[in-house]
């Protein structure tokens, strides 16, 4: 039967694409080393699947589990634009030369097709919105650097060595498991562990900035169907919602839905940050059949239900400190 192996599917999205697999009754394989990957987040799939915690930059070791795979799917990566500009070195080696040996090990083992999990960073502060693939690459930050990185090799294994790749531009990607516990956590996340905790967030900057977020199944769907589209080797999809929401408008939603008010706390804006960001899909819906399902309402419901329930789960079995810290 054949293979999928998920690159970093310990992750909130890995996790969520592994469920995915699993339920078009794929076998599933999982390297992740665990670093910002939990294996709680397989917990309910952990008898279906096959984990290995190996770290990307090992060569040696994930090539074997690579060798042979039907898809590929290279999400494993040291996330966060702030933690890349403070501490450049891990994750650069991570995403750069982690992705280039899951590339090299997908050419040496025979993989049809390895789909990257790129980034909408890669675009930085363009002057028009929404963001094409077609506009130059202006990166802000070390990440966005190195997530570009990533996607001009997986262009080139497509057309130096015959891999078949296909980048997705993730656009702020949300939703249940994504960790609220540290300052580099994704906003969204943050936002709900402060309304459910009744606590005001900080917000970097005016809060007008916006953001394209995508609901984590959208980005799932999107990603099964990068992997079997025909005619697509070799290039790069926006992985988006195609709408923007301003952080001001996000928070103001959340305390509207849980009826409570709390204002934010503003303080300097965050270096390497882009201030617009919102992806224009009609690349994607043509090519690849994207069709985002969920609103960012309806996502953010979805979410906050998530944290609501974890958080009750986590009461009672006494853990409640794990969640507040951080
Ligand atoms: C960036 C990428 C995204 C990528 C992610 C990986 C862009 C447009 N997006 O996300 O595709 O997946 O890196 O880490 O570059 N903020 C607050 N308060 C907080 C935390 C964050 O105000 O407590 C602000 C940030 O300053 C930023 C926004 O919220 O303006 C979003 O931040 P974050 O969730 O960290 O994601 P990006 O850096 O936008």
């Amino acid at each position: 039967m054949n293979r999928y192996v998920v690159t970093g599917g310990a992750g909130f999205i890995g996790s969520a694409l592994v469920r995915a697999l699993l339920a078009e009754g794929r076998r599933v394989h999982v390297i992740d080393n665990l670093s910002t990957g939990k294996l709680d987040n397989l917990e309910d799939v952990a008898d279906e699947i096959t984990v290995h915690e190996y770290d990307l930059r090992d060569y040696g070791r994930i090539a074997p589990v690579i060798a042979g795979a039907y898809r590929v799917f290279h999400l494993g990566a040291l996330p966060s634009v702030p933690k890349s500009i403070a501490d450049p070195v891990p994750s650069h080696d991570t995403n750069i030369n982690g992705t280039f040996n899951v590339l090299r090990a997908a050419v040496e083992g025979k993989v049809a097709r390895v789909v990257y999990a790129a980034s909408s960073s890669a675009y930085g502060d363009t002057e028009v919105l929404p963001k094409t693939e077609s506009m130059t690459p202006r990166p802000k930050s070390p990440y966005a650097l190195q997530k570009l990185v990533g996607e001009y090799y997986a262009t080139i294994f497509s057309s130096c060595y015959g891999l078949e790749t296909v980048s997705l531009r993730f656009f702020n990607v949300f939703g249940p498991r994504q960790d609220p516990t540290s300052v580099y956590s994704g906003v969204l996340s943050i936002f709900m562990r402060c309304v459910l905790e009744r606590r005001s967030p900080t917000i970097y900057g005016d809060g007008e900035q916006s953001r394209d977020f995508t609901y984590v199944e959208d980005v799932a769907a999107l990603l099964l169907k990068a992997s079997h589209a025909r005619g697509v080797s070799g290039k790069v999809y926006n992985a988006g919602n195609g709408n923007r929401i301003t952080l001001n408008q996000a928070w103001q939603l959340l305390q509207q839905i849980e009826g409570v008010e709390i204002p934010a706390l503003y303080g300097p804006p965050r270096e390497g940050d882009v201030r617009d960001s919102q992806a224009d899909t009609t690349a994607a819906v043509r090519d690849l059949g994207h069709s985002p399902r969920f609103t960012f309402e309806q996502g953010l419901r979805l979410t906050l239900d998530w944290y609501r329930a974890d958080l009750a789960r986590r009461k009672q079995a006494g853990q409640l400190e794990a969640f507040s810290r951080g």
